[in-house]
């Protein structure tokens, strides 16, 4: 289906916002992790409110022509004296859904990098995916919000500060900025200023400047009208030394405009009732498809058929430190010992590649991993597996712990950032340090608790229960966004 006109008039008193959302990924066409989520399916949750959403995001290689519309030609982006011709594409989706094409830029394998390494040129792909956001609100969709997520937009408010400062198109425009995961910045050598055409004026510590480099997370939170990050919890954590990169005190001065709005899920992907990837959909009323998702996903990994009266732990993962990976490396082995079996998806830091892969290699028929993206063997461990872990240092909010629980998949999480806000004490098990010895604690409580069946599956079905759909959160953005737009 596609999404309604490209353009449509505004109405400057109507109580709908019109809000582009500026990001770096977006489901289904480009996901790494849940920035995709949110980004693919908070627009169209925004509808319900009267809210007008549409996302700008890049057309990376992998991301087809075909299947896509031109909707802008020949769409120039000036940086100083260079030139980058630009044309913006639409895909077909429930909301305006723009790709910013620049081949010499985004035609490539990687969104951010190939083979471990960062694309040299990141600070002028995404400073152009910025400027192409302004383009397409003068020219395609008319914004009075750009909702700008992570540093890869972190650059919108600057240039419309300086660059735009006086353009009538953009006079009372406003910005949100939403930080996903604080440990990805943006950092450049202060040399790359010339190239991005930004006055340097907004080279200062309460600007762009992070000692001596151009941070693009910090252009968002020093000149953003509204800050917000991903569940209450992290919004606390990073106004502190411990989780705030070195930012906390950055954060702390913009104390009043951030706030935590928790992500939401969409269950229409996300639901074992209707899932289309899974072997067996089942529910909470009749929950036999999920043994039937356990034996297969047994199978698939090749692990024993004895494992179906024992807890199943599954993970999927961005396999970084953030996620824990290291706190595995140290409960390894004592983890097997509990007569547990693990499957894991992941790819990230070949480190954590290597450790996983290396776990497999040492408790075969125990513990079995695949290495990759395979977002349908994501919903088939979700399905299949008993128990899902999540051992965060730090988490944002973290979506697959809420896949899980409607999975009626118990999470075992540390108590951190949107983990805390999101699993409690009856719908799974949290542990407070980061150690491998707490890790492991919480796992042998969820394994004698996985011992006594009734209590199990009550445990599983108050997860199931919950209700994290985007009702609630999308409602708090679109009052930030009236909010802004001094609305109500
Ligand atoms: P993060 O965004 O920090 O990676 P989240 O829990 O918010 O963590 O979201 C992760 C999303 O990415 C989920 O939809 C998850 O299923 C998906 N995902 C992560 N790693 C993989 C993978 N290797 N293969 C398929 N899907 C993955
Ligand atoms: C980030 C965070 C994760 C969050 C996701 C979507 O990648 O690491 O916790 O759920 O963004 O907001």
């Amino acid at each position: 289906m596609w999404g309604g006109p490209a353009y449509s008039a505004p109405c400057y008193n109507s109580p709908v916002a019109r809000v582009l959302m500026v990001s770096s990924e977006a489901a289904p066409l480009a996901k790494t992790g849940g920035l995709a989520d949110v980004v693919g399916s908070l627009p169209s949750a925004l509808q319900a409110y009267g809210d007008e959403a549409a996302v700008l995001i890049p057309r990376y290689g992998s991301i087809d022509l075909k299947g896509l519309r031109r909707v802008f030609e020949r769409l120039p982006i000036h940086l100083g004296p260079t030139r980058y011709d630009a044309s913006v594409y639409q895909a077909p989706a429930e909301f305006p859904f723009y790709l910013l094409d620049c081949p010499p830029l985004y035609g490539r394998e990687g969104f951010y990098g190939e083979s471990g390494l960062d694309y040299p040129d990141n600070h002028i792909r995404f400073a152009v995916l910025c400027r192409g956001a302004i383009a397409v609100a003068r020219t395609l969709f008319k914004t009075e919000v750009f909702h700008c997520h992570d540093w890869q937009a972190g650059l919108v408010p600057a240039y419309l500060r300086t660059t735009f400062a006086t353009d009538p198109t953009f006079l009372g425009v406003k910005t949100l900025f939403t930080i996903h995961n604080l440990g990805y910045q943006g950092l450049f050598p202060k040399t790359v200023l010339p190239e991005l055409a930004l006055d340097p004026a907004l080279f200062r510590p309460d600007g762009l400047e992070f000692f001596g480099s151009v941070s693009y997370v910090k252009g968002g939170i020093a000149l953003a009208d509204a800050l917000n990050t991903v569940s209450p919890t992290y919004a606390k954590q990073i106004q502190t030394p411990e989780y705030g990169f070195g930012l906390d005190g950055a954060l702390r001065a913009r104390a009043d405009a951030l706030s935590g709005i928790l992500n939401g899920v969409d269950y229409r992907d996300w639901n074992p009732e209707t899932d289309p990837l899974i072997p067996a959909r089942y529910s909470a009323e009749d929950l036999s498809g999920k043994r039937a998702c356990k034996e297969a996903l047994l199978a698939e990994f090749g692990l024993p058929h004895d494992a179906m009266e024992r807890p199943l732990i599954g993970m999927v993962s961005r396999l970084t430190r953030q996620k824990g990976a290291d706190l595995l490396t140290e409960a390894a082995g004592q983890l097997v010992a509990e007569d547990v079996y693990l499957v894991a998806l992941g790819n990230g830091d070949p480190e954590y590649e290597e450790f996983f892969e290396g776990m497999a290699a040492e408790f075969p028929g125990r513990v079995a991993v695949r290495i990759g993206f395979d977002n349908g063997l994501a919903h088939r461990i979700e399905a299949g597996a008993d128990m899902f872990l999540m051992p965060s240092h730090y988490e944002p909010c973290g979506l697959n712990q809420i896949y899980s629980l409607k999975y009626g998949t118990v999470p075992v999480v540390r108590a951190t950032g949107g983990l805390d806000d999101t699993i409690e004490a009856g719908t799974g098990f949290k542990f407070q340090e980061y150690t491998g010895a707490a890790l492991l604690e919480a796992l042998r409580e969820a394994v004698r608790a996985y011992a006594n069946g009734p209590a199990w599956r009550d445990t599983m079905l108050r997860g199931m229960a919950k209700d994290f759909s985007w009702k609630i959160s999308a409602a708090a953005y679109s009052a930030l966004y009236r909010r802004l737009l001094e609305r109500t």
